[in-house]
C-alpha cells in the first residue's frame, strides 16, 4: 500500500475541525466568496486567499484593510499582497473582481490572517514533523523555523524563505521555561494532527504542519502537508534528530535503507 497523501486543504481542515482538542489551533478558514471576504475582513483584519490545492506558496496573497496616514480623505481601502507586489482598491468589490481574476474557475480558501512573529522585520513559521514510529505511534521528530525574505507574505523555501532553528527565532521572545511549555505544546498538537487524519487516511506515515506563532504566543495551524520535505532537517546541528527522520522514514518505505 502506498503511503497516504491528501492534497485538499478543505478536506483536512473539515477533518482537524472535528478534534475538539485541535479546534483553538485552526484559524478560521472558508471558500472563497465575496460574502466570507467581506464578513472575514471586518472579523480579523488581514485574510489570506490560497489555492485549496497548493504547495510551495504559489498563488498565496493576502488583504487587509489599508489606511493611508497621509490622507485622511482617503478612509478606508484595500490592500492586496502577492509575492512582493501589492495593489490598492477603493471598493470590496473591486478588491474581489481583481482576486476573482486571478483564481479563476479553481476552488480557494479565505483564512483568518495571523500575525507572525518576525525576526529581523521578517515574518517566521516553523515546519514540525511528525512520523510514524516503528512502533506505530506517532511522534514529532523534528523542527525547523522558516523565515520570509524581506517584504514577503510567505515563509516557502521556494518562495525566497530561509531555514532557521527554532531556539535561534524563538530565542529572543521567551525563557528557556516558557520556550520549553511551547515546545511541548507544539509536539502534542503534532501527534494530536496526525492521529486525527490517521483514522479517516489509515496508510499516512507523516506529515508536516505550518505553524503559525502570532504576537501573543498563540500557535495556529496553518496547513498540513502530507507529503513533507525531509532535507531541511539534515541542516541542523543535532544530527541525531535527522539520523531518526530517517530511520523512520526508512522502516514505512518513504526512503531506501
Ligand atoms: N492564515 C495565514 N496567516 C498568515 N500567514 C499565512 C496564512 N496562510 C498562509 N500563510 C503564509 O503563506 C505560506 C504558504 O501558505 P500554506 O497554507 O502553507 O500553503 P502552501 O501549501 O502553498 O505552502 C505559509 O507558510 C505562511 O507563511
Ligand atoms: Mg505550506
Amino acid at each position: 500500500m502506498p503511503i497516504q497523501r491528501v492534497a485538499s486543504k478543505w478536506k483536512k481542515t473539515i477533518i482537524l475541525k472535528h478534534r475538539e482538542s485541535l479546534r483553538p489551533y485552526i484559524p478560521d478558514t472558508r471558500k472563497y466568496s465575496l460574502e466570507h471576504l467581506k464578513e472575514m475582513l471586518e472579523l480579523y483584519g488581514t485574510v489570506y486567499v490560497k489555492p485549496d490545492l497548493g504547495t510551495y506558496g504559489i498563488g498565496v496573497m493576502s488583504a487587509e484593510y489599508w489606511t493611508d496616514e497621509l490622507d485622511p480623505s482617503l478612509i478606508r481601502q484595500y490592500k492586496l499582497r502577492y509575492g512582493i507586489e501589492s495593489e490598492l482598491f477603493p471598493t470590496l468589490e473591486e478588491l474581489h473582481a481583481s482576486i476573482s481574476a486571478k483564481i479563476g474557475q479553481k476552488l480557494n480558501l479565505i483564512q483568518q490572517g495571523i500575525d507572525m512573529l518576525t525576526y529581523r522585520r521578517r515574518k517566521f513559521d516553523l515546519r514540525a514533523l511528525v512520523q510514524l514510529t516503528p512502533r506505530r505511534t506517532w511522534e514529532t521528530t523534528g523542527f525547523i523555523g522558516r523565515l520570509a525574505a524581506p517584504q514577503k507574505i510567505i515563509t516557502n523555501h521556494h518562495g525566497g524563505g530561509s531555514i532557521m532553528t527554532i531556539e535561534d527565532l524563538l530565542g529572543p521572545y521567551l525563557t528557556p521555561k516558557e520556550f520549553a511549555s511551547l515546545y511541548k505544546e507544539m509536539k502534542n498538537v503534532g501527534v494530536h494532527t496526525a492521529a486525527t487524519l490517521a483514522r479517516k487516511y489509515r496508510n499516512l506515515k507523516e506529515i508536516g504542519l505550518d505553524i503559525a506563532i502570532d504576537q501573543g504566543f498563540k500557535i495556529w495551524i496553518l496547513e498540513v502537508n502530507t507529503l513533507p520535505a525531509l532535507f531541511p532537517f539534515k541542516t541542523l546541528r543535532n544530527k541525531d534528530i535527522y539520523k531518526k527522520i530517517r530511520r523512520y522514514a526508512v522502516a514505512y518505505g518513504r526512503l531506501k535503507a
